[in-house]
């Protein structure tokens, strides 16, 4: 295999673009708004099957190298080198500009030294201690976690890196910035803050996040990405978690580094968190071999909620077990509730609930079910979850056991879950999405490509319309993936359906354009005085009248 083809194998489109932007799950495929143009509803649809994603609205997409080439703005051999990178393959040592392992390393290297200048002055400043001692973490916590201090000014660790690695490394390994563009002057990134190793799977430090004393902004500044750190990809606290993880089968999430730093410091080892960004799929991916079941805790507050939301859907898809642990009413964040009381923790994780019961517990909390409208919202809700769960039984299970919640038939769930999100005849006339306007043909096209196993069936029909093999270009993925996006929350039976009707409507098309085509020629050998050809042509201009 190449080295594109093994790249292509080894990466998911889906992960490579959850790092630009917040993908969701539309049946097979997910959608975003597009990270090209601005917008406010996704056009953007990311197809995992097809390895291809597309915006509608700006018309610009590719596969995984085209998409890299256009967000990070590099040619090809830069997308190669940066994939490579992610999916850990080694491109060929003839190839120039590959990010070689001992780059790697040296860039590890860079963010360990600076670690270590953290550590030393933060022994140096007795506020920065203060602040950690008061946000209850022990001195054998500061050091094993790594947490250090990085002094105000600019000039004060890049002098000192610059004595044993050059310059553009230490710019590469997110420490330090150039001062201004093509000046050869660097500053300090990070200033006046207490500083948080991110430590990579392996346990080797790739990054750093810095908390502010005050309540200054941003609270936290994190590292940019770089070779060695993915923030879609990389768990704070995750190579301090794994034997945790791994003992108790399960893995507690939660959102900030502070909040994993004090639940481990009181013996809650299996703590992990999404700093700095959402929970991705890769986030969750990396623990699906160690641990059997999640537990989300994120902050109470509504963004907490909606987080929480998002990482259940994520999981479902995964086919992944998840609870959420709920803590009490005025507890912030998990931090805030081991500072009270470690036990207050450890009661929401055994507590913890399922997501059914979460939806009921959290989101719908102040909804009055006896009302109608509002009912009717919820199950709208309740079912755009359960379209995301993988597993069928489990799908089934949660509808079942909303239906018993909710008082409604499953049957009269699982009927609103085949109509979701739009019902079936008004697909082909919609026009909100702005690709040009799409033929009949196009959308069969379309439909064989993403649903091959379904048009198996309409082989002869293919044939007659000239399609039995059809080429799939850069037009047809397009075709493919619109056509998937629109259909993916349908049965093959419906596909099926949709098929013959479309088939159906072609062949109409097609008698229409033969029978346009005899009246001309009928028309013609009048002209010409060939009247026993216009007689023939009449009598077969006849039989298709009565198709
Ligand atoms: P929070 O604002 O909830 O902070 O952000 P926190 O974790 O409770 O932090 P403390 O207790 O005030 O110190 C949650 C997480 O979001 C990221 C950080 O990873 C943080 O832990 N975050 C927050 C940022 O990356 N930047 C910010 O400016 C704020
Ligand atoms: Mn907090």
């Amino acid at each position: 295999m190449d080295s594109v083809a093994e790249i292509k194998s080894r990466l998911s489109i889906v992960d490579v673009v959850s790092q630009y932007c917040q993908l969701k799950k539309a049946g097979r495929n997910f959608k975003a708004c597009c990270p090209f143009h601005s917008e406010k509803t996704p056009s953007f649809i990311i197809s995992p099957e097809r390895q291809f994603a597309w915006c509608y609205g700006c018309q610009t997409g590719g596969d995984i190298f085209k998409i890299v080439q256009l967000l990070e703005g590099v040619d090809f051999k830069e997308s190669l080198k940066i994939l490579a990178d992610k999916a850990g393959v080694e491109l060929p040592t003839n190839f120039s500009g590959g990010v070689k392992k001992e780059k790697k390393d040296l860039l590890v290297e860079i963010n360990e030294a600076a670690r270590d200048f953290f550590v030393a002055e933060l022994r140096e400043n007795s506020e920065a201690q203060k602040y950690l001692q008061n946000r209850g973490l022990k001195k054998s916590t500061i050091e094993e976690w790594g947490i250090g201090f990085a002094p105000d000014g600019f000039e004060n660790l890049f002098p000192k890196l610059e004595e044993k690695f050059p310059k553009k490394e230490i710019i590469e390994a997110g420490v330090a910035g150039l001062k201004e563009m093509g000046s050869e002057k660097l500053f300090d990134k990070f200033r006046n803050r207490i500083m948080f190793p991110i430590a990579d799977h392996r346990g080797r430090v790739v990054a750093f996040t810095g908390r502010v004393l005050d309540d200054s902004e941003p609270k936290y500044l994190n590292s940019a990405e770089s070779p060695i750190f993915t923030k879609g990809a990389i768990l704070f606290g995750f190579a301090k978690a794994r034997e945790g993880m791994r003992e108790s089968k399960f893995a507690v999430i939660v959102e900030g580094q502070l909040d994993v730093i004090s639940a481990h410091q009181k013996g809650f080892k299996n703590v992990v968190a999404s700093s700095g960004t959402a929970l991705t799929e890769m986030h969750l991916k990396s623990l699906k071999n160690i641990a059997e079941r999640v537990v989300f805790c994120f902050d109470s507050d509504s963004a907490g909620v909606e987080s929480t939301i998002r990482a259940l859907e994520i999981a479902a898809a995964l086919d992944l077990d998840s609870k959420i642990a709920i803590l009490p009413d005025g507890v912030k964040d998990p931090d805030e509730a081991i500072q009270k009381d470690p036990q207050i923790f450890a009661d929401a994780i055994t507590d913890a609930v399922s997501p059914l019961e979460f939806f009921f517990r959290k989101v719908f909390a102040k909804t009055d079910l006896n009302e109608i409208s509002e009912k009717k919202k919820v199950v709208r809700r309740l079912l755009t979850f359960a379209q995301k769960i993988t597993s069928a039984v489990e799908r089934d299970d949660f509808i079942r056991q909303a239906g018993t919640k909710l008082g409604i038939a499953e049957s009269v769930l699982t009927e609103e879950l085949e109509n979701l999100p739009r019902t079936f005849s008004t697909m082909i006339e919609e026009k909100e999405i702005h690709a040009d306007k799409i033929s009949a043909r196009d959308w069969l096209i379309g439909l064989v490509v993403a649903f091959p196993e379904v048009a198996k069936e309409f082989d002869e029909e293919l044939k007659k319309l000239g399609l039995e093999e059809i080429e799939i270009k850069e037009n047809e993925e397009k075709l493919a993936l619109l056509v998937s996006d629109k259909y993916s929350e349908f049965s093959d039976e419906k596909i099926k359906k949709e098929l013959e009707s479309l088939f159906a409507k072609l062949s109409k098309q097609s008698l229409e354009e033969r029978k346009h085509d005899l009246k001309m020629e009928m028309q013609k050998a009048e002209e010409e005085g060939d009247d026993a050809k216009a007689a023939e042509l009449f009598g077969e201009y006849q039989k298709l009248m009565g198709k």
